[in-house]
C-alpha cells in the first residue's frame, strides 16, 4: 500500500489523537501529536516565567524558541511520549496550569512557523497521521486524507473532566467545560491558522460512535484512497 498523509483537525477533546492513534498502530504509521508541540513550548515559556498572569513576555519567548528541542518517543504502552530537551513531560503538558495558557502561546506566529517547519519535515516520507488544528490546512494542505473531528461541548467536556480525574487532578466540571469553550473560540478566532474545516475535509462526528466504529468507517476511506493512487 504506497503510504499517505492523514490530517485530522478538530475542536478540543474530540477524540481526535484516540483515532489518529489507532490509525498509526493499524496502519504502521507514525503518530505525531502537534497540540503536544504547542504545549511543551507553553510548558517551556511557564517555566522559563515568560507568563506573568495575563501577559506574555512574546519577545523573550521567541529569542528563546531555538534552545527549546522537541522529540517523541514511543512508551511501552505503545502511546507517544513527548519530550522538552530530552525530558518526558506528557503528564505536565496535560495539567490545567497548561491547558490555560496554550491557545495564547499558540497564536503567536513565531512560535507557529517554529512549529509547522518541524511538522512539515516530518512528513517527508509520508506514512503519518498527525492531528491538530491546522494540519489539513496549512501544514500538509495536500494530505491525501483530510479529518475534521467534531463532537457536542457536552461531550467533550465530560470526556475531557474524566481524563483529569482519572489522572487524580483536583477539577471541578464547570471549569473544564469553560476551558474548552474558550480554547475553541480562540482556536477559530485567531489570526493565524485558525481552526477551519476546508472544502476537502471529511467531516466526523463522534458523539455517539465507539472508537471502534470511527476506526472502522475511518479505514475505508483510506482503502478506497490508496486503492485509487
Ligand atoms: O490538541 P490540544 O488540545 O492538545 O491542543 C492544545 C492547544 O494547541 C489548543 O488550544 C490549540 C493549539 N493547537 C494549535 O493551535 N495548532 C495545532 N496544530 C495543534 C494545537
Amino acid at each position: 500500500m504506497i503510504p499517505i498523509i492523514i490530517a485530522v483537525d478538530g475542536y478540543s477533546s474530540t477524540g481526535k489523537s484516540t483515532i489518529a492513534k489507532s490509525l498509526a498502530k493499524v496502519l504502521g504509521y507514525t503518530y505525531i501529536d502537534t497540540g503536544a508541540m504547542y504545549r511543551a513550548v507553553s510548558l517551556h515559556a511557564l517555566r522559563q516565567g515568560y507568563l506573568m498572569g495575563s501577559d506574555i513576555n512574546v519577545e523573550s519567548l521567541i529569542a528563546d524558541l531555538k534552545s527549546i528541542e522537541i522529540s517523541f518517543f514511543l512508551a511501552t504502552d505503545s502511546n507517544s511520549v513527548v519530550c522538552l530537551n530530552e525530558e518526558p513531560v506528557e503528564s505536565e503538558i496535560r495539567g490545567m496550569e497548561v491547558s490555560n495558557c496554550v491557545s495564547r502561546i499558540s497564536a503567536i506566529p513565531q512560535v507557529r512557523a517554529f512549529l509547522v517547519a518541524q511538522q512539515q519535515m516530518m512528513g517527508v516520507k509520508k506514512g503519518l497521521v498527525m492531528d491538530g488544528r491546522d494540519i489539513g490546512s496549512v501544514v500538509f494542505p495536500k494530505a491525501e486524507l483530510k479529518l475534521f473531528m467534531t463532537a457536542s461541548e457536552e461531550i467533550r467536556a465530560r470526556r475531557r473532566y474524566d481524563e483529569l480525574l482519572a489522572k487524580g487532578d483536583d477539577v471541578d466540571f464547570d471549569s473544564v467545560r469553560s476551558n474548552i469553550a474558550e480554547r475553541d473560540y480562540r482556536d477559530t478566532h485567531r489570526e493565524i491558522a485558525p481552526l477551519i474545516q476546508t472544502d476537502d475535509a471529511i467531516v466526523l462526528d463522534n458523539s455517539n460512535l465507539s472508537p471502534q466504529e470511527q476506526l472502522d468507517w475511518v479505514l475505508k476511506k483510506v482503502n478506497q484512497i490508496t486503492s485509487n493512487l
